[in-house]
């Protein structure tokens, strides 16, 4: 059975059945998440969409025991961090769309074929809109922390999905101190922590499932507040 199968069984799961059966896990069992689980899980996640395709997400992968136990004291004592085989540390660089960082993704953009006009466009139009100060960004980017935060949760989400998909568990959090974190493993200013992915192999029973709000209650159509259709 190779690593990539999911609870014995011989194929992965499909995203309708990881969607009817994730849960946020409570605890983990301790086991690693083999290597290269791992890679997939976060090559999944690079390859999220972004805006211009700035690609401002950052990972720091914490699996070393002393390390997870110095996350796990920056993240209220959660014991999830240290159960976790790995927990992605997803971060995001405000500065994604400045300097070497832009340069990188238009240079990697021509070995794909981009010519040098097209990348021209991109910088000019991304050196306009982020060129000034955070709040300033011809009001596309109200605030580079929720610019960031925007697209570092759907690397994050690509993350978790791939990892459920493969047969593991996964734990999202919010609950840590920023600047707890930052300390913890070295995170360089101006770089924000979003949030904190754990994976692994659930022990013990599946948190009870609270159900959701009625889509009549979430989703409109056409104007706010017309029921959609089937809700
Ligand atoms: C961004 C995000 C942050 C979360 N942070 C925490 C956390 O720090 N600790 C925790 O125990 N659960 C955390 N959760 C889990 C939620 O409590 C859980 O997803 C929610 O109650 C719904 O349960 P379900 O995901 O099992 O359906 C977080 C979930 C998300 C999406």
């Amino acid at each position: 059975m190779s690593a990539l199968n999911v609870r014995g069984q011989d194929r992965e799961r499909s995203f309708s059945e990881a969607i009817a059966e994730r849960r946020a896990t409570p605890s983990f069992d301790g086991s690693p998440v083999p290597d290269e689980v791992l890679e997939k899980i976060i090559r999944a996640g690079i390859e999220a969409p972004s805006g211009y395709n700035l690609q401002p997400w950052r990972f720091v992968v914490v699996r070393a025991a002393e390390q997870k136990r110095r996350l796990r004291a920056a993240a209220m004592g959660q014991s999830k961090v240290e159960e976790a085989g790995a927990v992605i540390v997803c971060c995001g660089d405000p500065d994604a769309p400045r300097g070497r960082s832009l340069e990188e993704v238009l240079a990697e953009a021509a070995k794909h074929g981009f010519t040098q006009e097209q990348n021209q466009r991109v910088r000019e139009t991304v050196t306009k809109i982020f060129g000034g100060q955070p709040g300033t960004a011809l009001g596309l980017a109200p605030s580079y922390a929720v610019w960031v935060n925007r697209h570092v949760m759907i690397a994050f989400t690509t993350m978790l999905w791939m990892a459920e998909v493969l047969g593991y568990d996964t734990a999202p959090m919010e609950g840590f101190f920023e600047d707890k974190v930052k300390s913890a493993l070295s995170i360089p200013d101006p770089i924000r922590v979003v949030a904190l992915l754990g994976i692994g192999k659930r022990k013990g029973p599946d948190k009870l499932y609270a159900g959701r709000r009625d889509m009549r209650n979430v989703c409109f159509s056409e104007r706010w507040g017309n029921t959609f259709p089937g809700a």
